[in-house]
């Protein structure tokens, strides 16, 4: 796939009609020392670089994204380099993930509908990752949905977060 530096943040695909940006390098890096041996679900895998950063170290990652230019240029080059991701086009209504990395729909709405669809397939004491946190409503569905999580000032912001356990 044909990853070009951006000016803003992270990569760009020249060929892609959404434009979307990755992660950057440093962010990757953060997101990657975060899930030593985790089993991690991944919500927007976008163009692949933040899904790469994560199976880097987690025992397996789910990576889930609904659009078909995803699944047609992003997945098939993915699939061929990493054995321990699984791809899916919906959060699945099943699972125990240590770890929970958003980086979908940036509105206010869509971060809140992911955060609460991922409670349900959240271990105890699951630790959520967020990128883009400067964005403000990204920020304020993180304030309203969690009383603990710090934010680390990357480019883009990594938020991280978790819910107490007794
Ligand atoms: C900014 S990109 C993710 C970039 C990716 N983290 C990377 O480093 O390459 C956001 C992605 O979220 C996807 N997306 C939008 N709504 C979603 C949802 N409800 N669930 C999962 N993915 C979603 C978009 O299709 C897009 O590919």
């Amino acid at each position: 796939m044909n990853l070009q530096p951006s000016d803003i943040n992270g990569y760009y695909c020249p060929d892609d009609p959404m434009k979307r940006l990755s992660v950057n390098d440093q962010e990757a890096k953060l997101i990657s020392s975060l899930v030593n041996q985790m089993f991690v679900l991944e919500i927007g895998t976008g163009l692949g670089v933040s899904t790469r950063a994560l199976a880097e170290k987690a025992k397996t990652v789910v990576s889930v994204d609904p659009d078909p230019w995803c699944h047609e240029n992003v997945w098939p080059v993915l699939a061929k380099d990493l054995h321990n991701v699984v791809f899916l086009k919906q959060i699945p209504n099943n699972g125990r993930f240590d770890a929970i990395f958003i980086d979908g729909d940036h509105s206010y709405e869509a971060v809140v509908s992911d955060i609460e669809n991922s409670r349900r397939v959240a271990v105890p004491g699951c630790v959520y990752i967020f990128h883009d946190s400067r964005i403000p409503d990204v920020k304020k569905a993180i304030r309203e949905q969690f009383k603990e999580w710090v934010d680390c000032s990357t480019a883009a912001g990594i938020g991280v977060a978790w819910h107490e356990t007794v």
